[in-house]
């Protein structure tokens, strides 16, 4: 199997599933000309999260996403204990979507602002099969193993993570219930 054949296998449930959306399709390409890096999810990944957030009923959403770097994830760090101190949560689906070596913090704060129920989604878990190199240096290689090591041990939530190919290559989602406070 090919990245050229997942691109195509893509292309085709995305032209037969998801209709184009100009809205989103302008800010992408607003996003692409600013040189920010290609991390959007891609149309057929973003049509299950709208799935799941309508089969969840899921009236409150937090994505916290950063589209990479340092500088902007310490943005986000910055804005979630904000969220927290303005009474927003809890949250009925949170994505997590960010920078990779956050991703523990993240996974704390998404936490901290959820509630029994929530949904907890995190993208790029899997980063091409690295995720299993324990002695990675890659340091958003070792968020990710952090990351889910914290799920795994976390008595608050039931989780699971799915891998993936398609036109953004071999990767793949955590997907975690909150099922007690
Ligand atoms: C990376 C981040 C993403 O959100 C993504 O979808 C793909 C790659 C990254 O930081 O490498
Ligand atoms: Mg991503």
């Amino acid at each position: 199997m090919t990245q050229e054949k997942w691109t195509a296998v893509d292309r085709y449930f995305t032209d037969m599933l998801v209709p184009p959306d100009p809205l989103l399709e302008a800010v992408l390409q607003a996003s692409s000309a600013a040189g920010l890096p290609p991390h959007n999810v891609s149309p057929n990944q973003g049509k299950l999260l709208m799935l799941l957030a309508l089969i969840h009923k899921a009236r409150t959403i937090l994505e916290i996403g950063t589209l990479g770097g340092h500088r902007r994830a310490g943005q986000a760090l910055d804005t979630l204990p904000q969220l927290a101190a303005e009474g927003c949560a809890p949250f009925d689906l949170i994505f997590i979507d960010a920078d990779k070596p956050s991703n523990p913090d993240y996974l704390a704060w998404a936490l901290k602002l959820s509630c029994r129920g929530s949904l907890i989604i995190a993208d790029n878990v899997v980063r091409d099969g690295a995720v299993i190199e324990a002695n990675s240096r890659d340091p958003k290689v070792q968020g990710v193993r952090r990351f889910s090591e914290m799920l795994g041990s976390e008595p608050r939530v039931e989780a699971t993570a799915i891998q993936t190919v398609g036109s953004k290559g071999y990767d793949g989602f955590a997907i975690a219930l909150v099922t007690s406070e």
